[in-house]
């Protein structure tokens, strides 16, 4: 559904609206949800594709214009910390500590599904995400929309996560209703994904919020996905994701043999009039400011034209984590000097 007519002062960029994060603009786009639209909205991560997620019908059309496959679930978004009651229909040992730790803030909690939330939002899985974010603008739009939103980041499947309304534009300019510029997102990778609903906790996606926070806030040991072989814990997982056009190489092990390895692979490529993007040569950045520019620095190496694109390690401490998570899906091949 396209809403046409809205009234003067918004912007229409091919059918898609462009709206400033302000009370009248947030207002507008609430009814949107509410009436069955798609309206992406800037969140502390990345921005989301937002719908209501008590209709499957929106729900489906965000499968549609992202190119997600059916069986990758989505993130449902409350603006309350009660509204958790409405998304989960129970809560499993741990979760309400974590709610009042971690909540509004970048930690998905995977729990029993309500019957309000419809099949189409978890791809049938009995389970459901479920996160308060703490971007005053997401917090605004869902509260005035009165009903939790379902919302996966706002790329087309298969691309790097947006940070900027502009990178939403470029991947799905005319195919929703609206975004909210928010300006960029102050975390730049996506939430931590932790699943309660098993015997142990499980991280399914590193993010901000680390393993040994959430370890400190149970009380207990918390295991990390994807560290063993076999099958994907989570539908997210098996997929290509966050990838920029050029091939990447990533390049792992001893800095002094990484960074003499990347050197050598800077000339072979350049000497064969290959465009090369460096991403994050500089060791020394705090992982925060790498996580806040990955994904743009990954979308601009696109738009400068790029052949190829050699990324380099970073340690795993903190955000770290979460970038090496993304750097190492985002890669065509991993490479250790
Ligand atoms: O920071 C974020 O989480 C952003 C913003 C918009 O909130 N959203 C986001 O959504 O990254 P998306 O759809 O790109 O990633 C959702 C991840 C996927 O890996 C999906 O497989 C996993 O969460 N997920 C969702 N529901 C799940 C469930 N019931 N069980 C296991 N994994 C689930
Ligand atoms: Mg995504």
């Amino acid at each position: 559904m396209m809403i046409k007519n809205m009234s003067k002062g918004f912007h229409s960029i091919t059918g898609t609206f462009l709206l400033q994060p302000h009370g009248k603009a947030i207002a507008r786009a609430a009814d949107i949800i509410r009436r069955g639209g798609l309206v992406a909205f800037p969140t502390e991560t990345v921005y989301g594709l937002g719908a209501a997620a008590t209709d499957a019908a929106a729900v489906r059309r965000i499968f549609q214009v992202k190119g997600r496959p059916a069986d990758n679930p989505l993130i449902v978004h409350v603006s309350a910390k009660e509204q958790l009651y409405v998304v989960a229909a129970s809560l499993p040992e741990g979760a309400a500590e974590l709610v009042d730790r971690f909540w509004p803030g970048p930690l998905s909690l995977v729990l029993p599904r309500s019957s309000a939330i419809p099949d189409e939002v978890s791809a049938g899985l009995p389970t459901v995400a479920v996160r308060m974010p703490s971007h005053p603008v997401a917090l605004r739009l869902i509260a005035r929309a009165g009903v939790p939103i379902a919302a996966p980041s706002a790329n087309r499947s298969g691309r790097p996560s947006p940070t900027m309304a502009s990178h939403v534009l470029a991947d799905l300019a005319g195919r929703i209703d609206a975004v909210i510029d928010g300006g960029p997102c102050p975390v730049g990778v996506e939430s931590t994904v932790l699943d309660l609903t098993g015997a142990v906790p499980l991280i399914l996606r590193p993010g901000a919020i680390t393993a040994e926070a959430i370890a400190k806030c149970l009380g207990r040991a918390v295991e990390i996905a994807g560290k063993y072989s076999g099958k994907p814990p989570s539908p997210g997982m098996k997929y290509r994701h966050y990838s920029p056009r050029a091939p990447l190489l990533l390049i792992t092990g001893p800095p002094a043999r990484r960074e003499k390895l990347i050197a050598a692979l800077k000339r072979h490529y350049q000497r064969r009039n290959l465009k090369v993007g460096l991403l994050m040569p500089d060791q020394s950045v705090d992982p925060a400011v790498a996580a806040r520019r990955l994904y743009r620095a990954l979308r601009a190496f696109d738009q400068q034209g790029a052949d190829l694109i050699l990324a380099q390690e970073i340690p795993a401490v903190g955000l770290g984590a979460a970038v090496m998570n993304r750097l190492a899906k985002a890669a065509t091949r991993i490479i250790k000097a």
